[in-house]
């Protein structure tokens, strides 16, 4: 498999549920009250799936450009796709956040939870399309063939340790859970 056929196929999973979350965000302009699943999968998606499985990928990808003779464009490209995984790591904090502010009743959180899926449902298909149309074809252009190899290989590792460290976490919280009973 090609590494960026890899991605292509993760953005058509994102894609399903940014889609989901445009259709929730409607229901929930007239609503007083969230679907706290509907909310607490969105926070594991997007920082999970999205955020550490996919962008931690993209951007092993953006690394093998680094010492490349690239276009002002491009460049320019390859900083505008880092400053939105950064915003949308920044958004699914917030969202975190605001989800333990739901927990404990504040009547304000709905309102920036909206806003902050809001931010994610409205630029997230253009970074998508950004990556697909731009950047993931530089590959083509700059990387050799032991380079997509090696691309390859590094990405089925980092997905390996990402699985680890996350039900690493999962386990260390539920020992520290079952030690207070
Ligand atoms: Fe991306
Ligand atoms: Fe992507």
């Amino acid at each position: 498999m090609h590494p960026v056929s890899l991605l292509l196929k993760e953005h058509q999973l994102i894609d399903r549920m940014i889609q989901l979350m445009k259709k929730e965000l409607g229901k929930l302009r007239g609503q007083k009250k969230i679907d706290l699943s509907f909310l607490d999968t969105t926070i594991d998606f997007i920082g999970v799936y999205t955020d550490q499985y996919h962008h931690e990928k993209e951007e092993i990808f953006l690394k093998y450009f680094e010492f490349k003779k690239m276009s002002p464009d491009n460049r320019a490209l390859m900083q505008e796709i880092e400053k939105e995984h950064d915003l949308c790591r920044k958004v699914v904090d917030r969202l975190r956040g605001l989800r333990e502010q739901q927990n404990n009743g504040n009547p304000l959180a709905l309102k920036d939870i909206i806003q902050n899926i809001e931010i994610l449902v409205d630029f997230y298909p253009e970074h998508i399309s950004n990556e697909e149309k731009k950047l993931f074809r530089l590959s083509g252009d700059y990387l050799q063939r032991e380079e997509e190899v090696q691309l390859l290989n590094k990405f089925m590792e980092h997905d390996q340790e990402m699985l680890h460290k996350k039900y690493a976490v999962v386990v260390d919280e539920a020992e520290k859970k079952s030690k207070k009973i």
